[in-house]
């Protein structure tokens, strides 16, 4: 099967849930760990993979807000490895026009960690191939409250009326989100067999296309990613307008 896909129609934004490195490392009888460590590998690999396909953002979920939640050696361990990994990787980084972002409060990381993030966002500013958008003590819901808080304080302040608030339109919304300047999620893409989105991108999970696929995230491969690319190529997205509407849109002769 041919799975390169084609350079027209490549989303704009893929957003990736890297599931998969426990279980992987378990079934080698290996420290979990070691399972994060091979994934980090593999997460370098990808944003290669997509930048060469032509994707604009690629936004990984490295660590969720429930992930404090796990045995503290791990919590560790991922932080070390973010912090070694990260400060590594920028020479690379720059070397092929990536630009760093981050999603999430990342003022709740651990000193070094912290330190590392802060160092690679500045030297790869000027990266313009693609956007590594990093998600880091990230929730979407907790997104979804603080622009909620944000709405309620500018209320509060005199800075929105009451008709500006009635009228206001989920694109409005969107803009008080993390996300005002990332590209809507095309296309979410989960490893490790799992059909959850585990409180990513909750917003704009609302029309992205949701690809689920079998590998642990150290097994991912540029086959696997280009099939993921392939599949949503494939699809029709609809936004909520039937089929007909869309192909009469497109041939409409308005212009
Ligand atoms: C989910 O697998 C993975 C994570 C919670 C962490 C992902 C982090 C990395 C791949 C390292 C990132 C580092 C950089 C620098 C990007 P899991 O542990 O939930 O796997 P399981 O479901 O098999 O237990």
């Amino acid at each position: 099967m041919n799975s390169n896909p084609s350079p027209a129609a490549v989303p704009a934004h893929v957003a990736i849930i890297m599931d998969g490195n426990g279980r992987w490392a378990k079934s080698r009888g290996l420290p979990r760990l070691e399972g994060h460590r091979r994934g980090a590998g593999v997460a370098q690999d990808v944003v290669r993979w997509a930048a060469d396909a032509g994707v604009k953002q690629i936004s990984l979920y490295a660590f969720s807000t429930e992930n404090w939640e796990r045995p503290h050696d791990e919590v560790t361990g991922l932080m070390t490895l973010l912090a070694t990994m990260l400060t590594m990787q920028v020479p690379a980084m720059k070397k092929e026009g990536v630009r760093l972002r981050v999603l999430g409060d990342v003022s709740a990381l651990p000193r070094l960690a912290h330190q590392a993030v802060q160092h690679a966002l500045r030297a790869t500013a000027k990266g313009e191939r693609i956007e590594l958008v990093l998600c880091l003590n990230y929730g979407g819901q907790q997104e979804i409250l603080a622009g909620a808080r944000r709405l309620a304080q500018s209320f509060r302040a005199g800075e929105i009326s009451e008709e500006a608030l009635d009228s206001m339109s989920p694109a409005d919304f969107r803009r008080l989100l993390w996300r005002d300047d990332l590209l809507p999620v095309d296309l979410l893409i989960r490893t490790g067999g799992e059909y959850r989105i585990s409180n990513f991108h909750l917003w704009d999970a609302a029309y992205a296309e949701l690809y689920f696929s079998p590998e642990f995230w150290p097994d991912y491969s540029r086959e696997a990613f280009h099939q993921a690319l392939v599949g949503y190529q494939r699809r029709e997205r609809r936004f909520g307008l039937t089929s007909e509407q869309l192909h009469a849109e497109v041939s409409s002769p308005h212009e």
